[in-house]
């Protein structure tokens, strides 16, 4: 299974204080040189984290498979098709939520998303839509015509350890068989992390996970301790 790193809260500490640091594109250069085998990074409409700059210079300087998350807009469509990133994920968006809450429901707007993925899969970009494991939404995706669906895993994430984690978990497995039977390809994200994550390995045919809160926040308390004794070694010299 491979792993797509989301950089998108990196940015959102970055923006904190309006300067360049942390360095978005450091910490992805970071990421792959680790192993991770893609970036992900959701351009939001009030680009709150992600700015437009910061996908440009993901796409130019990075060596790797670049997906980029955005909602159906003509906006988003535009910068898409100028960018040409490998991936593109289609999600839902409302600007009061704190992140992308639900699956974006393809049932209902099988016409719209069709008309508007056609020009990115005519551009050779890859096209994923962001869905919850619900059979009418995998099949809806399928006639849409793109290549993926990446399954909303916040449910089963929310569930994991409760009473309801099965029945979760068994609405990922079967949406991810339903998917492969019908030709699509399978990715799955939200609120993975490092407790739940390995559950992801009993699903079959899931070809990539997309991670980010979990993986940024572990990666605090891994480096702090020799970030703090880097500063120390400064400030104790004098
Ligand atoms: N996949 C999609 C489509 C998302 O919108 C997000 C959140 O931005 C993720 C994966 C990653 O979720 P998390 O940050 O909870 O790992």
């Amino acid at each position: 299974m491979l792993l797509g790193v989301n950089i998108d809260h990196v940015a959102t500490l970055r923006n904190a204080r309006g300067e360049n640091e942390p360095s978005v594109i450091e910490a992805a250069k970071i990421c792959i040189k680790a192993g991770a085998n893609g970036i992900t990074a959701h351009l939001r409409e009030d680009r709150r984290h992600i700015k437009d700059n910061d996908v440009y210079l993901l796409k130019n300087e990075l060596k790797c498979r670049l997906n980029l998350e955005m909602a159906a807009t003509e906006e988003m469509q535009k910068i898409a098709l100028d960018l040409l990133p490998d991936a593109c994920c289609i999600v839902p968006e409302r600007r009061q939520e704190i992140t992308t809450e639900g699956g974006l429901d393809a049932f209902s707007n099988k016409k719209y998303l069709a008309d508007f993925v056609k020009p990115l899969l005519n551009a050779g970009i890859e096209v994923s839509l962001f869905i919850t494991p619900d059979e009418n939404q995998i099949k809806a995706a399928r006639e849409i015509g793109a290549h993926f669906v990446e399954l909303h895993t916040g449910a089963f994430s929310n569930a994991f350890g409760k009473n309801n984690e099965e029945f979760e978990f068994k609405r990922l497995y079967n949406a991810s068989v339903l998917a492969n039977n019908i030709g699509l390809n399978v990715n799955a994200g939200h609120g993975l992390n490092y407790s739940n994550v390995h559950r992801m390995n009993e699903i079959p045919f899931l070809y990539e996970l997309n991670i980010g809160h979990s993986i940024i926040s572990k990666s605090l308390f891994i480096g702090l301790e020799s970030a703090v004794v880097s500063m120390l070694n400064i400030v104790n010299k004098s």
